[in-house]
């Protein structure tokens, strides 16, 4: 039989389509980890992505490939295959259960008065997600060659490893998490039937991979707490910590787009002012109310920083089908216009925020910037904190939260902070802002190195090779 060799499979897929008024088909393609891993494989190689349909444009792309693979035109050359899920149906396992009940879970977000509610309504959405999950594993098992590696992704798809090994024994099955995962107590919010489905779902690969080792031990001691027995003999445990990527950070972050944006920030900023910058999706686990709130009591502990630092805060739309997304949107532009109206001065703006992606922005940033801030409540890796270092013109110290993924690898030359204490972070600040250049160097030189220890290709190619064992 022909058919793949290697298969990706993950929700968000390497491209997106623009459906516009005329009528044409505008493609986009996205970066990240996957993106550069896949392409480490090399064009010749046998693979395909499988991924979801997740708007207008997508479903449209969709319906003009017959449902089989996008044109290469689109794609740079990979072969990707969508998904053209009933729109409801990916409603409700994309936002109803990944994004809200297991995003929540992992990242440990339900703290009264956000709490989870195991309804009728949740069961709907619980069908669905599993439905969701059957559609990548058929399209996988139609997709793959005899004995062929599938690689998949993410919280999204927990079921799917399981579905596929019913129905293509012969294949080897990988799941990776790009999440944290929640330790035994608090996991065992989920109803008990689902804790197991999901836990048996992921132990139906060959390989269960995550990002630290603390998430792979935390999704061990859940399937010892939900499951009895724990991880069967036919599940092996992997831990990757994705890098970021060198070569392709230095290059880019030196053409021109990037030097333009330096200079608009460079004015947005004024003449001798530090910069404390942060870059995320404005997101519930990114904790960005929070450092706001520190930077905001870093100029009532030290009036000395008034007129001296700005604050660049980049926080772009992310989830916004959500309703606690859209208004924790609201309340990151509150904060930030609170702190800029109380301390505020006719030439300076304590806090620039900024809403509108923009890579080479966030990359001028990082160039640029004396302290960057990564203080999430918790998060599988945090690929800004890694970043930073690699991209610095000339060094920046690196406040890091101790529940990010990033911690067991840039620990030591960070200033670690726990994110819910804001007085803490506010003297992080206060030391990062403060820390000698030669220092500052010294650090962000051992940060870089740190940071790029497995670059995406290697961290793609070691899981492969790893399932292929
Ligand atoms: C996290 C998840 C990814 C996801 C990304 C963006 O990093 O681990 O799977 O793609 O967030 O979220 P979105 O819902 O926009 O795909």
């Amino acid at each position: 039989t022909h058919g793949a060799e290697v298969l990706v499979a993950s929700n968000r897929g390497p491209v997106s389509y623009e459906l516009r008024p005329d009528g044409a088909l505008h493609a986009r393609r996205g970066g990240g980890g996957l993106v550069s891993g896949l392409s480490a494989i090399g064009p010749d190689a046998n693979a395909v992505w499988v991924c979801a349909a997740l708007g207008d444009g997508d479903r449209e792309a969709v319906r003009r490939a017959g449902g089989g693979l996008l044109p290469a035109e689109d794609t740079g050359g990979q072969h990707v295959r969508m998904l053209g899920i009933d729109p409801d149906v990916h409603h409700d396992a994309y936002n109803g259960i990944a994004n809200s009940v297991l995003w929540f879970v992992h990242h440990m977000l339900y703290q009264t008065p956000l709490e989870p509610v195991f309804d009728a309504g949740f069961r709907r959405q619980w069908a669905a997600y599993q439905a969701y999950n059957h559609a990548f594993a058929e399209a996988l098992a139609e997709e793959a060659a005899e004995g062929a590696s599938v690689l998949i992704q993410d919280y999204h798809l927990a079921l799917a490893p399981r579905m596929l090994r019913q129905l293509r024994p012969d294949l080897r099955i990988g799941h990776f998490s790009h999440t944290p995962w929640a330790p035994p107590d608090y996991f065992r919010m989920l109803p008990d039937d689902i804790a197991a489905e999901l836990l048996t779902g992921i132990l139906g690969a060959d390989r269960a991979a995550f990002l630290t080792r603390r998430w792979a031990d935390a999704f061990t001691d859940c399937c010892h707490a939900v499951l009895g027995p724990g991880i069967p003999s036919g599940t092996r445990i992997g831990v990757h910590g994705l890098g970021a990527d060198a070569d392709f950070l230095r290059e880019r972050s030196h053409r021109d787009d990037v030097d333009e944006r330096m200079a608009a920030l460079r004015a947005e900023i004024g003449e001798g002012r530090k910069a404390v910058v942060r870059v995320d999706r404005t997101e519930l686990s990114k904790n960005i109310v929070r450092g706001l709130l520190a930077y905001r009591q870093l100029l009532e502990d030290h009036p000395e920083w008034r007129e001296r630092v700005v604050h660049l805060a980049f926080a772009y739309p992310s989830r916004q089908d959500l309703e606690v997304y859209r208004e924790y949107t609201a309340e990151v532009q509150r904060a930030a216009e609170e702190i800029n109206s109380t301390y505020g001065t006719p030439d300076w703006t304590p806090v620039v925020l900024h809403v509108k992606d923009d890579f080479a922005r966030s990359l001028a940033a990082y160039r640029l910037a004396d302290v960057a801030l990564v203080n999430p409540i918790r998060d599988g890796m945090n690929l800004v904190a890694k970043e930073v270092p690699v991209v610095s013109d000339e060094g920046c110290v690196l406040v890091l939260s101790r529940e990010a993924g990033a911690y067991e690898e840039l620990g030591e030359d960070a200033i670690v902070v726990n994110p819910y204490d804001i007085g803490g972070t506010a003297r992080a600040l206060h030391e990062g802002l403060s820390m000698a250049p030669g220092e500052r160097a010294e650090r962000t030189k051992r940060l870089a190195a740190a940071a790029t220890a497995l670059p995406p290709a290697r961290w793609f190619l070691d899981q492969l090779q790893a399932l292929q064992e």
